[in-house]
């Protein structure tokens, strides 16, 4: 026993010393002291403003940790997440099915590359082929991803069968859309801030109006047009949706011209407007659609683009991939993702919680909030800016009062919740907002 503890305490002694070796400077033994306490919020916001970029301006509250619909800061104190990392935590936050299949398959295997086959990958491909019904998926890491993927598929396809000559390809996009921070995202981006000081930009790229098909219909009479990429509804712009009709229209114009119609369901798809896809409250089918964000329920970067093989077969093996798409990870928590919301029945709740959430917010005096508009749990409030009162001012009141939202532009302001959301919680929610749109 005696010699046991003696060779115990002597590894202890070398494990320290080797750790010590590992950290090069005194000052980073300092830092992992430092970390070891809770640090105050302003400590959180200094920490990251003097060594991270500049690329984001985050509400100043500084979290800790989620559960649900909630997320706690460094202090402790409760906010409902009415943001849900933009519609990736659809399922709330540490869902136990998705945590349960990331622990286990993390501890199995994690990543072999595409190089070799895995006996993952494929369960996933069908599971998710047949969920919405496309006859094959290709599998990336974030949304942007699958909206490059998408655009380099539209491009092949009409190389390949389409006709077109020889890159003259072209992809007609919707005035205000987002898909993205990539070079080809940004090209297509009708917002100064998304594309100024980026040039040169991606050629072949057009504009057309958000929900206007009659613009739509005449540039999609130009013979190389490869696709139509469109968001359901306008998720970065403010939660801007379409006419009734409008889909079904894109659809018949797609079908007409030979053009294909691509979904980006990145931020609208997986029950957040409260049907699967937002495309399925016009019942139609895109021809390649684009998912992200809750496709994981927010634990992980997963993407997917699904289509079928007229489509999807163009590209060959060796012209696209990604190191770590499909990797067993992903699948595993993918799969996971999608189950939580068939099985929790996530966009009916959505549905009928959004209805309840805009007959709430539609109570709300109209000098301050001009406009409620959304679809299931994906909403806006459109605040009149006065002076003291914009989108930043009323989020931070909210905030003071316990729920988390941002604005997008200066007069609008998300509130999407996670799916997973309670009648008396979304009661609970629009009080808050109430009281707090009471005190400007
Ligand atoms: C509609 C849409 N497409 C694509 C993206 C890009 O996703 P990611 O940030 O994961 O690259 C976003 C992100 O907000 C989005 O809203």
């Amino acid at each position: 026993m005696k010699h046991m503890l003696i060779r115990l305490s002597r590894w202890a002694t070398l494990s320290r010393s080797a750790h010590s070796a590992i950290r090069s400077s005194s000052t980073a033994t300092a830092h992992a002291k430092h970390d070891q306490r809770a640090l105050s919020p302003e400590e959180v916001f200094s920490r990251e403003e003097r060594y991270g970029a500049h690329n984001y301006h985050p509400l100043p509250v500084a979290l800790h940790r989620g559960k649900g619909v909630h997320v706690w800061d460094v202090e402790g104190r409760r906010y409902f997440d009415f943001l849900s990392a933009y519609s990736a935590v659809n399922q709330g936050h540490c869902h136990p099915k998705i945590i349960a299949a990331l622990t286990e398959q993390a501890s199995r295997l994690t990543l072999t590359s595409r190089a070799f086959y895995g006996d993952v990958l494929g369960e996933y491909e069908e599971y998710i082929t047949s969920l919405f019904g496309y006859n094959k998926v290709l599998p990336m890491n974030t949304g942007v991803e699958g909206g490059e993927t998408a655009c380099k598929l539209a491009r092949k396809w009409a190389y390949g069968v389409k006709g077109v000559p020889q890159y003259q390809a072209k992809i007609v996009f919707a005035q205000g859309n987002f898909w993205g921070r990539t070079m080809a995202a940004i090209s297509s981006s009708s917002d100064p801030s998304s594309y100024e000081g980026f040039g040169p930009f991606m050629p072949g790229f057009e504009l057309v109006p958000y929900n206007d098909v009659a613009a739509l219909e005449k540039a999609l009479q130009d013979p190389n047009v490869a696709a139509f990429m469109v968001e359901p509804i306008q998720g970065e712009a403010g939660v801007v949706v379409p006419d009734a009709g409008y889909l079904r229209k894109v659809r018949e114009l797609c079908t007409k011209h030979n053009v294909l119609f691509i979904a980006d369901e990145v931020q609208t798809g997986l029950a957040r407007t409260g049907r699967r896809l937002a495309v399925d409250h016009e019942d139609v089918r895109p021809d390649m659609v684009i998912l992200g964000k809750a496709l994981s329920g927010g634990v992980y970067p997963v993407s997917a683009v699904l289509c079928d093989d007229e489509v999807m077969l163009t590209i060959k093996p060796g012209e696209h991939g990604s190191t770590y798409g499909g990797n067993p990870l992903a699948c595993r928590v993918a799969m996971a993702a999608l189950q939580v919301l068939e099985e929790e029945k996530l966009e009916e709740n959505a549905a009928e919680m959004g209805k309840l959430l805009r007959v709430e917010l539609n109570k709300l005096p109209k000098e301050v909030v001009t406009q409620v508009r959304g679809k299931g749990l994906l909403n806006a409030i459109v605040i009149k800016e006065t002076k003291g009162c914009n989108a930043w001012e009323v989020c931070l009141r909210l905030r003071d009062n316990g729920l988390l939202a941002k604005p997008t532009h200066n007069h609008i302001i998300r509130l999407a919740p996670p799916l997973i959301i309670k009648e008396d919680e979304i009661r609970e929610c629009a009080e808050i907002i109430q009281r707090t749109i009471l005190s400007f």
